[in-house]
C-alpha cells in the first residue's frame, strides 16, 4: 500500500520504451497490473502480448489486449516485469507471485527485460525475502531438506498450486552472495523446476519508482 504510488509512476515510464506494432512479454503481480492498466491505453499501438500467468492474462482479456501462445511467437522483443529483490548488478529474486517459471522463459527468450520497482526492492544483497522455489510435488521432503543444507530454513508455501500445477517452497534466511552460483546449485536439484533467483537472465534496464522521481540503471 505504502508503495503504490511508485509503483503506478514506474508502471507509467516503462511505456516510453514500447515500439509500435510489438508483442511484449508481460510479468506478474500488482506493479504489472498497473502496467497492464497503461497499456490499455495505447492497445491500438501494439500488437499485442505474451502473459506469465493466468492472473495478467485475465487483466490482459479484460481490456482487450490481445494475449497470443509463446509458441506462436517464437522470441519476444521485450520483457516487462517486476521483482522482489534487485541488486546493483540488475540480479533478481522473483516468484512471491508464484508465477517465476512461466516468468523466467518469457525473460529468457526475450531481447530486453525491463524491470520495474519501486525503491523498496532495491537491495545490496540478495535473500532478505524469501525465495519462492517451484518445486513437483511428490519430491517436496527431499527438495525442503536439500534447501536447509544451504543454510536457510524452506517452507512449503501454505494452499498454494502454481498455474502449473506444482508447490511453492520459500527459503527464508538465505545470504545470496553469489546469485548465479545459488541459482545454478538449487535447479539442479531432481524435481525443482524454477528456483526465483534471475542471475543468469537478469534485467537489461531497471527503473525504479522512488520518492524523488524515476531512477533509470542500465546493464552493462
Ligand atoms: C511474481 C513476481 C513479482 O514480480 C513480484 O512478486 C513483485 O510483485 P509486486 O509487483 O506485487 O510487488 O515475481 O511472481
Amino acid at each position: 500500500m505504502l508503495y503504490n504510488h511508485l509503483k503506478k509512476s514506474v508502471a507509467h515510464k516503462v511505456l516510453d520504451y514500447i515500439t509500435p506494432n510489438s508483442i511484449i512479454g508481460i510479468g506478474t503481480g500488482t506493479t504489472v497490473s498497473y502496467f497492464i492498466q497503461e497499456l490499455g491505453s495505447i492497445k491500438k499501438l501494439i500488437k499485442g502480448t505474451v502473459s506469465s500467468s493466468i492472473s495478467s492474462t485475465i487483466c490482459l482479456n479484460n481490456l482487450g489486449i490481445p494475449v497470443f501462445d509463446l509458441n506462436e511467437v517464437g522470441t519476444l522483443s521485450i520483457y516487462i516485469d517486476s521483482a522482489d529483490e534487485v541488486n546493483n548488478n540488475l540480479q533478481m529474486i522473483k516468484g512471491g507471485g508464484e508465477a517465476l517459471t512461466k516468468e523466467k522463459i518469457l525473460a529468457s527468450v526475450s531481447k530486453k527485460f525491463i524491470c520495474i520497482v519501486d525503491e523498496s526492492k532495491q537491495v545490496n544483497v540478495l535473500g532478505q525475502f524469501p525465495l519462492p522455489v517451484e518445486i513437483i510435488p511428490m519430491a517436496s521432503s527431499y527438495i525442503i531438506s536439500e534447501l536447509n543444507k544451504l543454510g536457510g530454513e524452506a517452507k512449503l508455501r501454505k494452499n498454494v498450486i502454481t498455474d502449473n500445477g506444482n508447490l511453492i517452497v520459500d527459503v527464508y534466511n538465505l545470504n545470496i552472495t553469489d546469485p548465479l552460483n545459488m541459482e545454478q546449485k538449487i535447479n539442479s536439484f531432481p524435481g525443482v523446476v524454477t528456483v526465483g533467483i534471475f542471475a543468469q537472465r537478469k534485467a537489461d534496464i531497471l527503473l525504479v519508482g522512488t520518492k524523488n522521481g524515476i531512477k533509470t540503471i542500465i546493464n552493462n
